[in-house]
């Protein structure tokens, strides 16, 4: 397995280039399920969570050929996937795939929408604590699909297709949204989404799907309409860029000091980091070429942030934003409303020194003057980030292991981290 050796102490200065975002992927590739026609995206990032979907999709018959620029080549651009749905072999989505990564549960959407069945097994449970889908199957629902679960699966159903509905959700839901969004592109009549996830990988995936032929309007705003179309066709579409990756870095080079430019960010689609970035005394400017991030000589002020669905501060920015108060000035407060037990970076963050109160949803964080080195381990995606940018300013060596998580959604971290000056590498094997 391989480890991850940091050296803190360094301050980050240069260009970080930000790949396309790993939520609006994903989706992305499996709205390629509803046509037969082929899907092109690019800007795809090269991530274990791509290749993981490529498998599953291969599983279903779906053919990706993957073109573009290969690692260790001098830029860095995303890859091309051309993916091509044109023969469907199987509805159904085993367990061993779908236990492994969550949204691939996504597929269900698109399958029963295009050929009027799909099988796939309930996602089961998660570190990040319970992840329910029953949003997900009432959206279906609403949409006429009839829904049975058997033996760990979901089996959907709609042989005479689709019908538009009304779908309002209780509570704001990405993957409920994506799931109501694809079902209702090719489903008979018209569909209205209340309460639907802001995120603004919902409006990448809506502005693929209408280039496909659907229409869809208010994508972004929490009431969507959607006329259903008999059929889509195949399309062009480039990936958005990643705003959690951009909040990640941004984050780093708050913790070390320094002067770096986060080439191709956007900072609209993350406005709320930016802002409690600002209050904890970091420089942000936007330019033409992406968002620069800076803080050279001040301290790090304590803020008081809680997680919310998009446009509030994400909660996949949470355990980042912790690592960073933990050198803060003065005692900070995260309360996490989205996933419950996220939190498990707080366990690993004390192994370096860090002083982190648990209770309840919140977190109190009394900033230290010092971290220092340990051996730590990742636990899952974010919060093994926050190990490393906690790593990055601790006294000596830190040794994260279970690197794992980190390739499942950060492309090549330490080449974009050692280019601005960090001393961290990758120990394989
Ligand atoms: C997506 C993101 C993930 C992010 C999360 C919240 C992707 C691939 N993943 O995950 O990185 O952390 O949004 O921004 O885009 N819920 C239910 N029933 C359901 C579905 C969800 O109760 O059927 C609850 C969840 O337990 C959670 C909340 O709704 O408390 C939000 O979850 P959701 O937005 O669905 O997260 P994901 O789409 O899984």
């Amino acid at each position: 397995m391989d480890r991850i050796r940091i050296n803190g102490g360094q301050k980050l200065n240069g260009t970080i280039p930000i790949s396309g975002a790993k939520n609006a992927t994903l989706p992305l590739m499996i709205a390629s399920l509803l046509t037969d026609q082929p899907l092109v995206l690019d800007n795809v990032p090269r991530l274990a969570d791509v290749g993981l979907l490529q498998r599953i999709l291969g599983n279903h018959g779906v053919d990706v050929m993957v073109s573009g620029k290969r690692l260790g080549e001098t830029q860095y651009d995303g890859q091309t996937l051309h993916i091509s749905a044109a023969n469907v072999i199987d509805t159904t989505a085993p367990y061993e795939l779908v236990s492994r990564m969550r949204a691939s549960f996504w597929v269900i959407a698109p399958l029963v929408a295009r050929l009027g069945e799909a099988r796939v097994s309930m996602p089961g449970g998660c570190a990040i604590g319970t992840r329910p889908v029953d949003l997900l199957i009432m959206a279906l629902e609403r949409l006429g699909a009839a829904i049975d679960i058997d033996k760990g699966y979901v089996i959907a159903r709609a042989k005479n297709g689709l019908r538009g509905g009304e779908i309002k959700f209780p509570k704001v839901t990405v993957g409920g949204t994506h799931t109501a969004l694809m079902a209702a592109s090719l489903a008979r009549g018209t569909s209205v989404i209340e309460n639907a996830a802001r995120e603004p990988e919902i409006g990448d995936v809506a502005d693929c799907l209408n280039k496909m032929g659907a229409r869809i309007s208010g994508a972004g705003t929490s009431r969507i309409v959607v006329e259903g179309v008999p059929k889509l066709s195949g399309a062009r579409h480039r990936v958005l860029p990643d705003r959690i990756e951009t909040g990640t870095y941004a984050m780093a080079v708050a913790m070390t000091g320094g002067d770096v430019l986060l080439e191709n960010a956007r900072p609209e689609l993350l406005q709320a980091g930016l802002d409690v970035l600002t209050q904890a005394g970091v420089e942000i400017a936007s330019t033409n070429a992406g968002i620069r991030v800076t803080r050279n000589g001040k301290g790090i002020a304590a803020v008081e942030v809680t997680t919310a669905p998009f446009p509030g501060f994400p909660t996949d920015l949470q355990a980042q934003l912790m690592a960073l108060m933990t050198r803060a000035e003065g005692t900070s407060r995260i309360t996490e409303t989205i996933f419950e037990n996220r939190f498990m970076h707080v366990q690993e963050l004390a192994r370096l020194g860090a002083r982190i109160q648990l209770s309840g949803e919140t977190a109190t964080i009394e900033g230290v003057e010092r971290l220092k080195g340990a051996p730590v381990m990742a636990t899952d995606l974010r919060a093994s980030v926050s190990l490393v940018i906690a790593a990055l300013a601790a006294e000596g060596e830190t040794m994260v292991n279970r690197v794992y998580h980190l390739d499942r959604g950060f492309e090549r971290l330490e080449d974009k981290l050692s280019a601005c000056g960090a001393a961290i590498e990758r120990i394989s094997g």
